[in-house]
């Protein structure tokens, strides 16, 4: 254990979607302290410049290395697929970034055809453009921009009639393509999983990266030796710069954290 390591695990998105993150971190790892940022006031950064993603993970990062955190999980697609490289070559801590799980659904997908569903800003930036260049040639990427699916989930609606079209229009563009595999490509569509079923049936797969950098944040945390081993009490605290309603709602109240208001 070095010095730091009873410091929190710093984690941020462009809203509450990385909560989703959140929970798999907090599965794996029980004994970590986190900080997490939900620049709701932001969101979508999906719709963004390159430039304003950056800033806004510049500005996120900032907080959180002031509040301590020994690491930090960038737990949104588009600010990882945007920003990461900068932030790992600038800042001296570890980072941990999240990214659409299409390497797996390359491997197993029978059809050859798979579907991702994520941000304009994730599609379209260079190292999601590289890691897909990268997968089996015979497989077929089936792109679908999820236009407007987090400007609802950020205000909580998951289920009312404009997401469930929205969602379904979506989808319905995807399955044509006789996909087998789903990736979920946004850490704010895990929470749409009920209702995305709904529409797909059950023969397709949906893969979600959350475990994935669950176990990547334990890695990194063994490698560096910031593994928190002091038995005291853990603590959660979440920080919004807009209502901390959605974020007690998509949290539950069997977490022991506290949800407070920042101006950021
Ligand atoms: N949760 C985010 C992601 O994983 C960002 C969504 C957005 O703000 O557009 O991409």
């Amino acid at each position: 254990m070095n010095s730091t390591s009873n410091n929190p695990i710093g984690v941020f998105d462009s809203g509450i979607g990385g909560t989703s993150i959140w929970k798999e971190i907090n599965t794996l790892l029980p004994n970590e302290n986190t900080i997490y940022l939900a620049d709701s006031k932001n969101a979508p950064y999906g719709q963004k410049s390159e430039e304003k993603i950056l800033e806004l993970s510049i500005k996120n990062t900032e907080i959180l290395l002031e509040k301590n955190c020994k690491v930090i999980v960038v737990a949104c697609n588009t600010a990882t697929t945007n920003a990461i490289q900068y932030l790992r070559e600038n800042y001296n801590v570890p980072f941990i970034g999240i990214e659409p799980a299409i390497k797996p659904a390359s491997i197993n997908t029978k059809t050859k055809n798979i579907g991702i569903l994520a941000t304009k800003g994730t599609l379209n930036s260079g190292l999601f453009t590289a890691t897909s260049s990268n997968i089996n040639k015979e497989v077929t990427i089936i792109e679908q921009i999820g236009e407007g699916l987090v400007e609802l989930i950020e205000k909580g609606d998951l289920t009312s009639k404009k997401m469930t079209d929205l969602l379904t229009d979506h989808l319905q563009k995807l399955i044509k393509h006789n996909i087998d595999y789903l990736v979920l490509g946004c850490t704010h569509y895990p929470y749409l999983i009920p209702q995305i079923r709904e529409v797909i049936g059950t023969d397709i797969t949906i893969i979600d990266s959350g475990q994935a950098v669950a176990k990547q944040t334990k890695r990194v945390l063994e490698n560096n030796n910031l593994l928190n081993i002091k038995n005291t009490k853990v603590k959660h605290r979440f920080y919004t710069n807009t209502t901390t309603k959605v974020l007690e709602f998509v949290l539950g109240n069997n977490q022991n954290y506290t949800i407070e208001n920042l101006n950021f």
